[in-house]
């Protein structure tokens, strides 16, 4: 791995790597950089079969405080419209394989977005979520307003974007946004726990679980009940497939290849 200047790696650990944001000073805000080097990981992940699952975390008082407002104060609308920003996100969003956001305390912004581009959120009691964009003169830009809508729905998105109010772990999670409420101290531990109970599965059951998953966000019911079915069959053809079911039937533990 290159070395970087706004984040922490660790080694995979059961196939689970973690990217830890490491910029105290701005509550961990996303400059470009950080969001340049969240991409590079995961575009090393991908290619990685050592790493099954990815965990990205940042401190215990702060998850991310959104885009950094210091870099964005020196870009006029050319420099908005330029900026490599999208891409990144891109990337982000591209990553196949599932990424997990481990969250203790705030979680604004970008940083909200950030959260919001993983496969699943767990939150620490001290998390607070937000898109406080609005008291900036500004609205969220990496898709806050869509996915917030989506995972939230329109009455409490439309709080949290147009009043840029923020909620709290247990709202988020009644809310759908995050999956599990922890302790502070024990987030990032449950977070990786987890992440590792999804990397000893079917690494392409994993897959195409998560890519069936998010279709429904992208397609309408019978255009993603395809997608599932036409998975659901493309799976059967494949090894793990037939060890999963084998070691059932044979009361072990299957060992999957993942082909
Ligand atoms: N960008 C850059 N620096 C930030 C930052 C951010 N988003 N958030 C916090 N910081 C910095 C502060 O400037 C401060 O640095 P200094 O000590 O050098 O002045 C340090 O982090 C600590 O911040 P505070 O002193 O403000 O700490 P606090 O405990 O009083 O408040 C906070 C914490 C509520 C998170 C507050 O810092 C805050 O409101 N931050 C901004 C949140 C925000 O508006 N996020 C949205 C950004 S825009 C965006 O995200 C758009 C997009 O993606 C497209």
């Amino acid at each position: 791995m290159p070395s970087y200047t706004d984040i922490l790696i660790s080694e995979p650990e059961h196939g689970v790597l973690t990217i830890s944001l490491n910029r105290p000073q701005a509550f961990n805000a996303l400059r470009t950089q950080t969001l340049a080097e969240i991409a590079s990981v995961l575009a090393e992940c991908q290619q990685d079969d050592g790493v099954r699952c990815v965990v990205v975390t940042g401190s215990e008082k702060v998850f991310a405080a959104g885009a950094d407002i210091r870099e964005m104060a020196e870009l006029d609308m050319v420099g908005v419209m330029n900026n490599k920003r999208p891409v990144h996100w891109a990337s982000i969003r591209d990553f196949s394989k599932p990424l997990l956001a481990s969250v203790n305390g705030y979680c604004l912004g970008g940083g909200c977005e950030l959260a919001m581009h993983a496969d699943i959120v767990i939150a620490a009691t001290n998390a607070k979520f937000g898109q406080p964009e609005i008291n900036l003169g500004i609205i969220p830009g990496a898709g806050g307003t869509q996915r917030l809508v989506r995972t939230v729905g329109k009455p409490l998105a439309m709080k949290m974007v147009l009043a840029g109010e923020m909620i709290s772990a247990d709202e988020a999670q009644q809310a759908g946004l995050v999956a599990e409420v922890t302790q502070p101290e024990l987030t990032l531990k449950r977070t990786q726990a987890l992440a590792k109970t999804i990397a000893s599965k079917a690494p392409l059951a994993v897959q195409l679980a998560k890519e069936s998953v998010l279709q429904a966000f992208e397609s309408p019911l019978s255009s993603g009940l395809e997608f599932e079915r036409k998975a659901f069959v493309a799976l059967a053809a494949t090894h793990d497939r037939n060890e999963g079911i084998r070691a059932f039937t044979e009361r072990r533990k299957p060992e999957f290849k993942g082909y």
